[in-house]
């Protein structure tokens, strides 16, 4: 179905379109109908014709299709970076929710502007980057948000999200919770830093990397270059092995968990949350039960991290949610510890 939008353009609904190309696990799946937007105008005229998707499509990174998408498929192609305020010490910047989150990273590191180096080679787009309050490396998207904007599919309004708005937790907002599938994000704002930068090297990986490079004062380059380096050191390319990042949450639970763990594992690791409870890393976990670089049919669990499944080719969704699940129920068997999957499997 093509639908007149605006005076030359046309948008396209087109029907059973594959979805392998559009999820990083690489999954076989049809979406029943497909539309690509590249504009605010193109969604206002969808909710016009009584439409409203049953799944918006980002980078398709966090995701683990199980089955074919019934309903409408949005893909989110909305472009643009622009610098909306500069101030003495910061700049504003507003991008689209269709831009690719690394690429944003690279246009920042190489304006000079600070914050998000430490979130560099993320997979997926900047608007679905608040969904899930991405983070890596002792930053999490909340450090730099300023505001989003994101139609809502009931009212058939744009809307304003400031930071207490988005409700931002560990990998986890509002959008995720009680407002998932009701609005798509269309702009990001940022607040970024001008030079001289504070650069966060906290996470104990980066300043080993960055030792190793014989950099003593790292410029936010640098530290982009680091992060690039040990992610792709554990994490596996996409492009390569399907695979959506970590499938799991890091687990917080009480102190009194984690202690009782210690007895009989005294090598488990710890992160002392602020509340008293500690984090305890999934990938520790999953590997205590075994689960490590072991293949299951066409699916597995990544040999250099435990806390990323992946499909060694051809593996459908089923298989993969059927491994999830049997890892969670080892670690709940050996741990007694819930593990909650990040990844949204649809
Ligand atoms: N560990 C193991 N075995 C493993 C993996 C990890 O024992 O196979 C233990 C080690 O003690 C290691 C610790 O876990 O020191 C932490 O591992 P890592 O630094 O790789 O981080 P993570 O906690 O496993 C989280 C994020 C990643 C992010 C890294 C770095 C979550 C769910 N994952 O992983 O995010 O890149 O920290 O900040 O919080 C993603 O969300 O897709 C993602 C890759």
């Amino acid at each position: 179905m093509a639908i007149l939008n605006a005076k030359t353009r046309f948008m396209h609904i087109a029907e059973n379109i594959p979805l392998l190309p559009y999820n990083t696990f690489g999954i076989a799946a049809t979406a029943h109908r497909f539309v690509e937007v590249r504009q605010l105008h193109e969604i206002q005229a969808l909710h016009r014709l009584g439409e409203r998707p049953s799944l918006v499509l980002g980078g398709g990174s966090n995701l683990l299709l199980t089955g074919d998408v019934a309903g409408l498929t949005l893909k989110n192609s909305i472009g643009g970076i622009t610098v909306v305020r500069e101030f003495a010490r910061k700049v504003w910047v507003r991008v689209g929710g269709g831009e690719n989150w690394h690429g944003f990273v690279t246009w920042a590191v190489a304006q000079g502007y600070g914050g998000v180096e430490n979130l560099s080679l993320i997979p997926g787009t900047v608007g679905a980057a608040p969904i899930q309050n991405i983070g890596a490396y002792g930053v999490e998207l909340k450090d730099v948000f300023l505001r989003l904007e994101a139609f809502d599919w009931e009212s058939g309004k744009t809307r304003s999200f400031d930071r207490p708005a988005c409700r931002f937790g560990y990998r986890d907002s509002l959008f995720k919770r009680e407002a998932k599938g009701r609005y798509t994000i269309t702009q990001v704002f940022f607040s970024l830093q001008k030079p001289p930068h504070k650069v966060n090297l906290a996470y104990g990986d980066i300043r080993k990397t960055l030792e190793a490079y014989n950099i003593s004062q790292p410029t936010i380059a640098d530290v982009s270059r680091a992060v690039v380096d040990i992610r792709n050191s554990k994490l596996p390319n996409p492009a390569v092995i399907g695979n959506c990042g970590s499938f799991f949450k890091n687990p917080e639970v009480p102190r009194s968990v984690w202690e009782r763990i210690r007895v009989t594992h005294p090598t488990i690791p710890a992160f002392d949350l602020p509340d008293g409870r500690v984090k305890i890393p999934a990938g520790w976990l999953i590997e205590q039960c075994g689960w490590k670089g072991k293949r299951v049919g066409n699916t597995g669990c990544y040999e250099r991290q435990a806390l990323v499944l992946v499909n060694h080719g051809n593996a459908t969704g089923a298989e993969v949610q059927q491994l999830a699940y049997d890892i969670i129920a080892s670690v709940q068997q050996q741990f007694a510890v819930a593990l909650e999957p990040e990844v949204n499997i649809i």
